[in-house]
């Protein structure tokens, strides 16, 4: 009988909006949703807590042959609710609850007589929609989807220019006004203080969406597909949907981090033996080829990825409690890279011996993540594929780090138009075949599709930690705006960690090889930001990038070497986007806190009330000396040891461009 009146209660509110048709409300009625026909066209409106956040906006398409999809008559509609809780192979939770209502419009478009039909979602954090294209017998070309997002204030926001090529760049903070043509994710915060996160969900065989601000109307943004070579947006021959659009709101900068939305918009996972998809953390012969010390390709005589050394990174990784090794550099052909047919990825150079290392390796417990790069040449690398996993596979590699740094080629295509999200899609699928996980740099941006493919595990999609090693770097503020921004759309292989901040443990063996390097790298943070970085921004593939001779005998090494790569529980006690984060992971009875902050230094006060009540926790904690700062002394660090419990606080100061790192352990 409880159950039975519960029941109700939960969907009073969505039966109650229901037979109004066309309206709907979260499962806790603070998002709601209305959608209307004025002169045959289609729009819907959405507030938060009774402030409406975007106003009526119109949804359709243009196709070819001057033709479009943007009048209709509304035949039914149909709502639903779901609910239930998941569990993911690894991510920021070892549950997850996807609740939310749906109302689903059967629309005939009054041009051609054709159907079409749009299913909207409500969440409690979040509103998203799609269209489906039932009937598809011949083939459909999208020029152009005319969803708009009608905001209602010129609202605060964190952006980077929509490139179709690249999204390692740095974000700019502005109003709406200012952010004329954006990538997704884009977040934004109104003056009520209400977090906007736009984005897209499940992108399969359609191309990825940038926001276009209409110029006559600059709080109203357009969908704008990238283009395929001929102009066209979207080539279907088969009935499909299209990929979510997706609005996370939020109370606060930290809700959205630890929103699930873009999870829960995706399939669930289509890999029925999941056993052997491993989150790991891992050390890579990188770093030193970034710095210049040594060489992805043998010529010159400074080759990073021989035997002898891939060895003493196995070595390093086996007595410290890492759990794997990148080798970047193994396979002949960077002699040629950026050009066509460089990689065969499969003939190491003469001075590795593949067999022996993965033996080693293997003896030691560590994994191996092998590597390919493609310099975008995916019709090489296509021709390669089957090939190339199948070789991994023979050797027992089960970790693969893609990269396709370079023009695509076929030259005509856009790095994030549809025939892109193809080629990933379809690397996807021959990995799991093989069994093989997936590190991607230079992706497409990632959208949940790792719920469905767990062995889809990271990407890169953000101008990571390499950028210090050769250009004028990441500004302290950057890493501050990247879980609101570039993490809404899921794991980010950042690969922090360094500890050598200024880059000069092996200074006079360095050679210039990049155009932007200035000759003044340097990771502009200080010690402890890098380790509480591990913490704050998720992945399942967690790099600790520095050289190893810089690890070895480090006093901080130890709040690295042992985090896990998956977690039970993830909170974020305190954020302010692109100024401070600190974030809360639990994994079983173990929590880590990181915290970072900007070129402001702050001091943050801890709550420890998330701690179980009544159990005793040892902390121990890195954080910055009194006189760290990122630029006159980044490594200044101070190590301490304490006990606490539930009822404690903490006052911790970070400095400028600093942090800390904090593990809590219950005693027994
Ligand atoms: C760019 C990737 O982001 C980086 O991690 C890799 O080392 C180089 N390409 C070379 O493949
Ligand atoms: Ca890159």
């Amino acid at each position: 009988m409880k159950q039975v009146f519960l029941f109700f209660i939960l969907l009073f509110p969505t039966l109650l909006l229901a037979s109004e048709r066309n309206a709907l409300a979260s499962p806790n009625g603070k998002l709601m949703f209305k959608m209307e026909l004025l002169n045959n066209k289609l729009f819907y409106t959405v507030s938060y807590g009774g402030e409406v956040i975007i106003r009526p906006s119109s949804l359709g398409f243009v196709l070819s042959e001057n033709d479009s999809l943007t009048s209709f008559e509304i035949v039914k509609t149909e709502t639903t609710t779901f609910d239930e809780t998941w569990k993911p192979v690894w991510g920021q939770y070892s549950s997850i609850r996807n609740h939310y209502n749906e109302l689903t419009v059967f629309l005939k478009d009054l041009k051609k007589d054709r159907k079409l039909e749009i299913q909207f979602r409500l969440y409690d954090d979040g509103f998203a929609f799609r269209y489906h294209f039932p009937e598809v017998n011949k083939p459909l070309q999208i020029m152009s989807e005319e969803s708009r997002f009608n905001f209602a204030d010129n609202y605060k926001c964190w952006w980077i220019w929509a490139d179709y090529n690249t999204l390692e760049k740095l974000f700019t903070h502005s109003t709406l006004r200012e952010a004329t043509h954006v990538a997704a994710p884009f977040t934004m915060q109104t003056s009520k203080n209400t977090f906007i996160s736009i984005y897209e969900a499940a992108v399969d065989d359609y191309s990825t969406m940038t926001l276009k601000q209409d110029l006559a109307n600059p709080l109203s943004y357009k969908v704008n597909l990238v283009p395929w070579a001929d102009g066209s947006a979207v080539k279907k021959s088969t009935a499909f949907y299209t990929p979510w659009r997706s609005v996370c709101v939020t109370t606060s900068a930290g809700k959205l981090m630890e929103s699930s939305l873009v999870w829960n918009l995706n399939e669930p996972c289509k890999i029925e033996d999941c056993s052997w998809i491993k989150p790991i953390n891992y050390i890579g012969i990188w770093w030193e080829m970034h710095l210049g010390i040594s060489t992805w390709g043998m010529k010159g005589g400074h080759h990073g990825a021989t035997t002898e050394n891939t060895k003493r990174y196995i070595d390093f990784a086996a007595q410290k409690g890492i759990q794997g090794v990148l080798i970047e550099g193994w396979n002949t052909g960077w002699e040629n890279w950026g050009q066509v047919n460089a990689f065969d990825y499969v003939t190491p150079y003469p001075d590795f011996d593949i067999k022996e290392v993965v033996r080693y390796a293997k003896s030691k417990g560590i994994e191996i993540i092998g590597h390919h790069e493609t310099g975008g040449d995916i019709i090489s690398y296509e021709k390669n594929l089957e090939k190339a996993f199948a070789f991994y596979k023979s050797l027992g590699i089960r970790y693969v780090k893609t990269g396709y740094a370079g023009p695509v080629n076929p030259t005509t295509e856009h790095h994030h138009g549809q025939y892109m999200v193809r080629h990933y899609n379809k690397v996807m699928e021959v990995a799991a075949k093989y069994q093989i996980m997936l590190d991607v740099h230079e992706p497409v941006i990632p959208t949940g599709l790792g719920r469905t493919y767990p062995n889809l595990m990271t990407f890169e999609a953000v101008r990571g930690m390499e950028w210090n090693a050769w250009s004028e770097g990441n500004p302290p503020s950057h890493t501050c705006t990247l879980p609101f921004t570039r993490g809404m759309a899921g794991p980010m292989d950042y690969t922090a960690g360094i500890v050598d901040i200024l880059e000069k443990s092996q200074a006079e063996k360095r050679v210039k090889w990049n155009d932007l390097d200035k000759g003044n790298s340097a990771v502009h943070s200080t010690v402890s930001n890098q380790l509480a970085l591990m913490v704050v921004l998720y992945s399942p593939l967690q790099m600790a990038s520095d050289l190893i001779e810089n690890y070895n005998n480090h006093p901080a090494f130890p709040f690295i070497s042992g985090m896990p790569t998956t977690w039970d529980e993830t909170k974020v006690l305190d954020a302010k986007i692109g100024e401070y984060v600190v974030v809360a992971r639990r994994k079983g009875n173990k929590w880590y806190v990181g915290g970072i902050t900007n070129e402001q230094g702050r001091t943050i006060s801890i709550d420890l009330s998330f701690l179980t009540v009544g159990q005793n926790f040892k902390l121990q904690r890195c954080s910055d000396a009194p006189d760290a700062h990122f630029e006159t002394n980044p490594t200044g660090i101070e190590i301490t040891k304490d006990k606490v419990t539930s009822a404690s606080q903490l006052e911790i100061k970070m400095n400028e461009g600093g942090g800390f790192i904090l593990i809590l352990e219950a005693e027994d």
